[in-house]
């Protein structure tokens, strides 16, 4: 992490376990003021706890769903109250669907995955552009974490696959928008991760067929040879961190998945 006179204020969103609690303790090891927000509470008291006696004062675990306008604001505006602004966003919250195609996913599952992983994405990102754009002196980053789901049609089902596509787009016109504007934003490709809770949401079931035609297409992947290491994710989004790095790679979305799927 670049050396300043103040620490970087980061917000991790989703990051009260999974790849989100490592990315957002990289950052509290760095030396970085960090704020973190889920929606699942237990999650959020287990690392309020590891982290009082380590990190004092040094983060803000809030619970706040990313796909509501008004608490993400008010998020914000605490995180700014307490560490004075806003430098990084990493848009990291986002749910499974359960391997469902275009016949069979309900229409209760395809707004539930798109309203947390693009339209939060979005939500979270408009309100921290306004911050970023208001804050003295002026600017920031934002780094998306997409999928291999963002440019191939078959590492998930539909819903979770067009909002990971979604995300690549986001990426790219924010980027292009806010060139001129100090802030960034960037794309993390990711491949499989292992140790996260990405699969509680085929806790009550998913699509056998779907799954299997998924292994058919991604086939190679195995838990403990081609997973992607989190804190490989985090290091390299402390290397993003970097303004300058950030402004380099502006637009860009970076394949990090060991080459899974080899040759796509
Ligand atoms: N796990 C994988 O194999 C994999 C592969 C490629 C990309 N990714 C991406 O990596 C990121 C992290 O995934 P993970 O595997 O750590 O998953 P995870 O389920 O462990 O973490 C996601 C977190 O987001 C939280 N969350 C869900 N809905 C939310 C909401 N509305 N508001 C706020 N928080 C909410 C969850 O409670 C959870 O703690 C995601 O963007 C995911 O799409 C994961």
């Amino acid at each position: 992490m670049p050396e300043s006179s103040s620490p970087l204020s980061v917000l991790i969103t989703g990051a009260a376990g999974g790849l989100g609690r490592v990315i957002a303790t990289t950052f509290l090891e760095k030396g970085a003021n960090v704020a973190i927000c889920d929606v699942n509470k237990e999650r959020l008291a287990e690392t309020s706890d590891l982290w009082s006696t380590k990190y004092p004062g040094k983060f803000i675990a809030q619970h706040a769903d990313v796909s509501s306008l008004p608490e993400m604001e008010a998020f914000v505006q605490a995180i700014v109250a307490q560490f004075g602004r806003l430098d990084l966003l990493i848009n990291n919250a986002a749910i499974l669907d359960k391997f469902e195609s275009a016949g069979t996913c309900s229409l209760e599952l395809w707004d539930r995955v798109l309203g947390v992983n693009i339209t939060g994405a979005f939500i979270c990102s408009k309100v921290a552009i306004h911050q970023m754009l208001a804050q003295s002196p002026p600017g920031g980053s934002i780094i998306n974490l997409g999928s291999n789901a963002s440019v191939c049609g078959t590492d998930g089902g539909l819903a979770y696959t067009v909002s990971k596509h979604g995300v690549l787009a986001l990426t790219r016109n924010t980027a292009a928008y806010y060139l001129d504007k100090g802030i960034t934003c960037t794309m993390v490709q990711l491949g499989g991760l292992a140790h996260t809770n990405i699969q509680d949401s085929m806790a009550h079931g998913f699509d056998k067929e779907g799954i299997a035609l998924i292994n058919k297409h991604m086939g190679g992947f195995e838990y403990g040879v081609n997973d992607v290491p989190l804190e490989d994710v985090a290091n390299f989004c402390v290397f993003l961190s970097d303004k300058e790095m950030a402004k380099t790679m502006n637009g860009a979305a970076v394949p990090f998945n060991r080459n899974w799927p080899a040759g796509h």
